[in-house]
């Protein structure tokens, strides 16, 4: 028995990330919560045949705690999106609505495990943390930034400059650092099948790195004012949130993935401190998986000095995002 709850599910990442775990057959409970249209998204999603008993909620509604009792997972892709021209740091007005959430989690749902997708990930994801520190609830093996769109793009994107588009499933590249421009960190030398033709072009590699990077921003400016990555993201946020349940109810072991995460010495991140040259609180890393959620923060391992220039630059970058989540006052209520 596994309760799934969605918050923001009536937007464009959440309708159709709430469909594809309706369509999980582990989750057996799926709540949907969001400020509008959430119990008509509900509705509809009831009519399909998958084991999962989906309820909407408002987040007006007086018994809207309702929502997150007996959670044991939350998935949040709530907040507003970008616009031509917006950087995900623009999106900090998203902290006081994640800082929100993470107080009706904390009450209601201490031991959930909490995957964020609303930007700015690099500071959402401090904002639930210094959140959960206060309410006393705090697991940091439990709390997921969810960097993994840039994980699938790493894919389609190396497997487009090699000139083997439909061949972007076969491709694995780990994307670590953070969520947003030059913070995030494709590591194209360990490549799996390793890619030699973009290594040794300078070039195609500085192209690749560049579009891994600033992706997001070829969708905003061709929906044109209508927002950002939903239907790729919904997709590449089922795909993180079903790996998670895989290995907390379904039993799976080893699986490697990379996630937005803490690396204080409580989650085991001391070694990725010493490997980055910073004690940043925050970083996207390996991670396996395992019933308690982070079962191990992996090393990054060897990279090559042209993603080491790139580490540096996304270090820089990184700090002071992070200190901006950490440090967010929420509004008087
Ligand atoms: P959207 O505007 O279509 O949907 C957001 C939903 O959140 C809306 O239905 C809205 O009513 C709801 N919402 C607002 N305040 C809320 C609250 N207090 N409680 C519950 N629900 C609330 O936006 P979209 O395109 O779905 O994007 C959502 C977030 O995901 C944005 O912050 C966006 O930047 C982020 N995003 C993250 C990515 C990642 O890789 N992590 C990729 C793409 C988008």
């Amino acid at each position: 028995m596994v309760k799934a709850v969605v918050c923001g599910a009536a937007g464009g990442i959440g309708q159709p990330l709430s469909l594809l775990l309706k369509l999980n057959p582990i989750v057996t409970e799926l709540a949907l919560y969001d400020v509008v249209n959430a119990v008509g998204v509900a509705a509809d999603l009831s009519h399909i045949a998958s084991p999962a008993q989906v309820t909407g909620y408002l987040a007006s509604q007086p018994d809207a705690d309702k929502a997150f009792q007996g959670a044991d997972i939350v998935v949040i892709p709530a907040g507003v999106p970008r616009k031509p021209g917006m950087t995900r740091d623009d999106l900090f007005v998203n902290a006081g609505i994640c800082n929100t959430l993470a107080n009706s989690i904390a009450k209601n749902a201490p031991n959930a495990f909490v995957l964020v997708i609303s930007n700015p990930v690099n500071s959402t994801v401090p904002v639930f943390a210094e959140a959960f520190k206060k309410a006393g609830t705090y697991d940091p093996k439990k709390l997921f930034g969810v960097s993994h769109l840039d994980v699938v793009r790493a894919s389609t994107f190396a497997a487009t400059a090699i000139g083997k588009p439909g061949d972007a499933d076969k491709y694995s590249i780990p994307v670590v650092g953070g969520h947003s421009g030059a913070t995030i960190l494709p590591l194209l030398s360990q490549a799996k099948p390793a890619i030699p033709e973009i290594l040794n072009d300078k070039e195609k590699r500085d192209a690749l790195v560049n579009r891994i990077q600033f992706g997001g921003d070829e969708v905003v400016k061709a929906k044109d004012g209508a927002g950002s990555a939903t239907l790729s993201m919904a997709q590449a946020g089922v795909e993180f949130t079903n790996h998670v349940l895989d290995a907390v109810f379904g039993g799976k072991k080893g699986k490697i993935v990379q996630s937005y995460i803490d690396l204080g010495a409580e989650a085991g991140g001391e070694g990725i401190k010493k490997e980055i040259g910073s004690d940043l609180a925050f970083f996207s890393v390996n991670i396996e998986l395992g019933p308690a959620g982070i079962e191990k923060i992996l090393p990054i391992g060897q990279i090559d000095d042209a993603e080491k220039a790139l580490l540096e630059a996304a270090v820089k970058e990184l700090g002071p995002s992070i200190e901006k989540g950490v440090s967010f006052q929420p509004a008087p209520p």
